[in-house]
């Protein structure tokens, strides 16, 4: 993630990301959806790519996802305004089924295309912590596809950047077809992002 040109400012890429086209997904998404929250947090959370409703809204996570990132970050008492929240992709990945806008995971040449702005983000931020929530982030970050279930649960430490903490995507505890399910990976996302705020109350 390193780089030695200068840094661009928070205005200056989200101005270039509206008129992002280094893939082809700005074609079909509504608006481009930027990364939000305190620019002096030090940690960055990394999601996936926008859904269907925060394409509509311009912003990350204010779906059913969000509503489920939201519950589990005020379990812990982490307000999400002290927080930094971005995608690796940018634009919503999706394709129609009759009015239906249905979610496309997407392909790792989308997410290495869209790494740029991640790392304009890192630059800027210097956070102390990655936390990336799901699989898409964890590739975003390292390079490679890995299984969350083998990487959660620890710190893990990265050549260019500050160490990160991989936890499940919380649309992950929304697919899980029952309550028992559903309450284990929310209690394991809970133990993660725990254990990534007892690191950054440590490392302050
Ligand atoms: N899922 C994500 O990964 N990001 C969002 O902004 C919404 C849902």
């Amino acid at each position: 993630m390193s780089d030695s040109s200068p840094a661009p400012s928070w205005e200056q890429i989200t101005d270039s990301l509206h008129h992002c086209t280094r893939c082809s997904l700005y074609k079909n998404a509504t608006q481009v959806v930027c990364g939000e929250g305190s620019h002096h947090s030090p940690v960055i959370f990394v999601g996936e790519q926008p859904g269907d409703q925060e394409d509509l809204a311009g912003r990350p996570f204010v779906g059913p996802a969000g509503k489920v990132f939201d519950e589990v970050m005020a379990s812990i008492g982490w307000p999400r305004e002290e927080i930094y929240l971005t995608n690796a992709v940018k634009h919503f990945k999706f394709y129609l089924q009759g009015q239906r806008r249905i979610h496309q995971t997407p392909a790792p040449e989308e997410v290495e295309c869209c790494r740029i702005w991640l790392r304009h983000e890192w630059r800027l931020l210097k956070p102390r912590l990655t936390v990336a929530l799901g699989a898409t982030a964890v590739l975003a970050l390292t390079g490679k596809k890995q299984t969350l279930g083998a990487l959660r649960g620890r710190i893990h430490k990265l050549k260019e950047t500050a160490p990160f903490v991989a936890t499940y995507h919380p649309s992950y505890i929304l697919r899980q077809p029952n309550e028992e399910g559903r309450q284990k990976a929310y209690q394991a996302m809970q133990q993660d992002l725990t254990m990534a705020r007892e690191f950054l109350k440590a490392a302050s």
